[in-house]
């Protein structure tokens, strides 16, 4: 099923932002600042969350909890195209989901991205 999240000017190239998916849109959430707060914080609710990243223009759609312990991959970095959790430093790439470094051992689901008219629908 096809859901709009974000608009294409929302997440900058080079950069990641994490989504939470509503019964009526979506909203960004913001990174948190502190690390114990990037898994228990405010506003982080049992929804469905995507992170968006940008790759040089393209976007990509993965699952914004990361396998390893459970924090959001939205807090993370992006290089080329390759997020980094901010906990512990697994590394996922994001055109697949598949782990490239641990310690995270699974994947994180991809999903398929569709622009249209400026907005990003996700394939969920
Ligand atoms: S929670 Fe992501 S590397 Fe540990």
């Amino acid at each position: 099923m096809l859901r709009t999240i974000a608009r294409t000017t929302d997440v900058a190239p080079g950069h990641v932002r994490a989504f939470e998916i509503r019964e009526q849109g979506a909203k960004a959430v913001g990174k948190s600042r502190i690390p114990l707060l990037r898994t228990i914080g405010p506003g982080r609710s049992r929804g469905t969350r995507i992170t968006l990243a940008n790759v040089a223009g393209t976007l990509f759609a993965i699952d914004d909890t990361c396998t390893h312990r459970g924090c959001s991959l939205g807090d993370g970095k992006l290089d080329e195209s390759t997020v980094q959790c901010a906990c512990h430093g697994s590394r996922f790439d994001v055109t697949s989901g598949a782990v490239v470094r641990g310690p995270a051992e699974d994947p994180v689901r991809s999903y398929p991205v569709h622009v249209a008219n400026g907005e990003v629908q996700v394939d969920l």
